[in-house]
């Protein structure tokens, strides 16, 4: 699986925290940006990453700003991106089996760095169910 992962300065600490995690967990990515906690707008770094995901360069894309919410309204721009702002565990693991979301996206302002990796771990980990959720899924692949 390879992960493309980015954040605004609102999300740099704990994107720098998942970094770490996808090194020691041995998952291809590329970081994105931003490279430090100085000011930047969060729709230059999900811009990138939403593309790269939409043209499938990348399998899921990982966004962290102060909310969640401005990564989530640009990535969801993207043809074929499903972006899911999770700041729970179980809304992680449903957004997956259940929407089959190709990026998450959290707010370092509302999660602590522990619940934010535990997410990434469930999110990463859980796989699509298909079946009924696949056809709900073709109706907003046709719109
Ligand atoms: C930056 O101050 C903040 O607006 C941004 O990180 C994010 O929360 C936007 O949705």
């Amino acid at each position: 699986m390879k992960v493309a992962l980015g954040s605004d300065h609102g999300g740099y600490e704990i994107k720098e925290e998942i970094k770490e995690y996808l090194e020691e967990a041995e998952v291809e990515y590329k970081d994105f940006g931003t490279f430090s906690t100085d000011s930047v707008d969060y729709p230059d770094i999900a811009i990138p990453v939403a593309e790269a995901v939409s043209k499938r360069e990348y399998d899921r894309g990982i966004l962290v700003c102060g909310t969640g919410i401005g990564m989530s309204i640009t990535a969801n721009k993207f043809k074929g991106v499903r972006a899911a702002l999770c700041h729970d565990l179980f809304s992680a693991k449903a957004t997956r089996a259940h929407n089959d979301s190709n990026v998450l996206t959290m707010g370092e302002r509302v999660v602590g760095k522990g619940l934010a990796l535990e997410i990434v771990k469930v999110w990463l980990g859980t796989e699509f169910d298909g079946g009924r959720h696949q056809r709900r899924i073709n109706k907003i692949k046709e719109l």
